[in-house]
């Protein structure tokens, strides 16, 4: 099952199905998909974090007894399914963390990626081992990883199926921080964001997406349009003004 627990601008959801390591069965992926559907829309929701149940793991992938039984119509809705998840964390209009408590491996891996930061606990293993069982990382992994990485970085780690501790992630640029508990640290940093001018997040976000792919030249396009349009917001004018009064700016989202 999912939990979304709020706490004031705040949400984590946590994915609680300890006993199998919080892996992704189809009603637990489709709760997945729809609570976070509702997070993104919900504009009282500044920060998403996601993580799993436990002290072992975060997401151990996709629930591989029940992928055993799929045909190849069911694998590729099952695909659509991780996809659409993923395609949540990476555009809602918010920051979201993934707070990597553990196993992150398969589709645990490809969720976190496709969160816009992550972090891990010291005991954190990562991976993306779906070679070993004969399929394709199949969330987003072929594609997030070399973003994340880079591209050498990320052949290496889909062909070999190698799971990786929290320290060798932190070197490849895999997660952001290393930190016990790692949720406190994602609380910290959620908390830090909620504080910023939603407006601004959401379009840096949304301009920060478009970096590794698209062309560069419409991209910086885009930036100098939307930096332009921003000063029509209430926020800009507080940002900048309170800087000038030397006083904390105090954000609206408008
Ligand atoms: N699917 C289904 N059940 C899983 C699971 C998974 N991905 N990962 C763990 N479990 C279950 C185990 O079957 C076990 O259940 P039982 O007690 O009923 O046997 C329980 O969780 C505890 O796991 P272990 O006893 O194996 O725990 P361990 O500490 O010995 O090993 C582990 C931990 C190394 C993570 C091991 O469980 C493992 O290798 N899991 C599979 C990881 C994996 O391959 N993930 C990728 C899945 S494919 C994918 O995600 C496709 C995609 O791209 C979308």
């Amino acid at each position: 099952m999912i939990r979304v627990d709020r706490d004031v601008a705040v949400a984590v959801v946590t994915v609680d199905r300890e006993d199998a390591l919080n892996a992704l069965d189809a009603s637990t992926l489709t709760e997945l998909r729809d609570a976070l559907g509702h997070l993104a829309q919900d504009d009282d929701v500044r920060v998403v974090v996601l993580t799993g149940a436990g002290d072992k793991a975060f997401i151990a992938g996709a629930d591989i007894k029940y992928m055993s039984g799929l045909d190849v119509g069911q694998a590729k809705e099952w695909g659509a399914l991780g996809h659409e998840a993923g395609g949540l964390l990476e555009t809602m209009p918010k920051p979201t963390i993934a707070a990597i408590n553990g196993f992150a491996l398969g589709g645990g891996c490809e969720l976190a990626l496709a969160c816009d930061i992550r972090f891990a606990a010291t005991g954190a293993k990562l991976g993306q081992p779906e070679v070993n069982l004969g399929i394709i990382p199949g969330w987003g992994g072929t594609q997030r990883l070399a973003r994340v990485c880079g591209l050498g970085v990320a052949k290496e780690l889909i062909f070999t199926g190698r799971v990786i501790g929290a320290d060798e992630a932190l070197r490849i640029g895999l997660v952001n921080a290393v930190h016990d508990p790692v949720l406190e640290k994602a609380r910290e940093t959620a908390a830090l964001l909620a504080s910023k001018s939603p407006i601004a997040l959401r379009m840096m976000k949304e301009l920060a997406n478009r970096a590794l792919g698209g062309d560069h030249a419409s991209n910086l396009k885009a930036e100098a349009e939307t930096f332009g349009e921003l000063f029509a917001s209430e926020d800009a004018k507080e940002g900048m003004t309170a800087f000038v009064e030397k006083r904390p700016p105090a954000f609206k989202g408008r």
